[in-house]
């Protein structure tokens, strides 16, 4: 049975969720944290190390202004409320990618960064203003700067993601099957899971039934 160290999830379908129930794609974004509680939950109850959890790309600032102030009003209002229970619960947070927000937003991230650090039962990554290609680019930039070698190992350590294990699943929620610009580094021999469900709709069951799912098959990298 394959152990799951690291599950990384695209949580699609907020907007047309909320535009389905209640006439308003920010409703849908309000809902999807009910969404995240549960995961969050589940991955404990599993004892998954390693949640990364992709909430802001750096092309969703194309979107209309209104939408991307809610998003991020939204998630301060939700880590102020929950920072100190994830702290207490031995929860530790990282941000990837960079902290381009109000200057109120950047403190909160780098506060609630600072204060679980050193935390151990779960690690979760918010990827926020993040996008793969342009952590692939700052990697090596970083190496070329400091004269060192590119290769497979260096880039890896220059990333975001440094440290943290590539996934062993991707979940993509909202019955599109794309990778949007997430991971594409880490997610060379991770398992691919698409659900139907738009994210506030995908439950505790439905991230069950994929972690059943993945302890069945068999992994070769590249062996037979
Ligand atoms: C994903 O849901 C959440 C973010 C990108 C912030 P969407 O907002 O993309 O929802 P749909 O895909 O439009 O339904
Ligand atoms: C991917 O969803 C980004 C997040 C879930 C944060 P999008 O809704 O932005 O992806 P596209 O634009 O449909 O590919
Ligand atoms: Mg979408």
């Amino acid at each position: 049975m394959n152990s799951i160290n690291h599950v990384a999830i695209i949580m699609d379908g907020n907007g047309r969720w909320g535009l389905k129930n209640y006439n308003s794609r920010n409703k849908g974004h309000k809902a999807g944290l009910k969404t995240v509680e549960s995961i969050i939950k589940v991955s404990i109850k599993y004892k998954i190390k390693f949640l990364t959890l992709y909430a802001f790309s750096t092309e969703n600032w194309k979107r209309p202004k209104s939408e991307i102030n809610y998003l991020f009003k939204l998630l301060e209002n939700f880590l102020e409320l929950k920072i100190k229970k994830f702290h207490k619960n031995n929860i530790k947070l990282k941000i990837l990618g960079e902290k381009m927000f109000s200057k109120k937003l950047n403190n909160l991230l780098i506060n609630s960064e600072k204060l679980t650090k050193k935390n151990s039962k779960l690690q979760i990554n918010l990827a926020l203003n993040y996008g793969s290609r342009k952590e692939i680019v700052n990697a090596t930039k970083k190496l070329n700067s400091r004269k060192l070698e590119i290769n497979e190992k260096n880039i890896s350590k220059n990333l975001y993601t440094s440290n943290i294990p590539d996934p062993d699943i991707l979940i993509r929620t909202g019955k599109t099957n794309r990778l949007s610009n997430f991971l594409l580094w880490q997610i060379s021999y991770t398992e691919i899971f698409f659900s139907n469900k738009l994210w506030p709709d995908f439950n505790e069951k439905d991230f069950i039934k994929i972690i059943k799912n993945f302890q069945k098959i068999k992994r070769n990298f590249g062996e037979i």
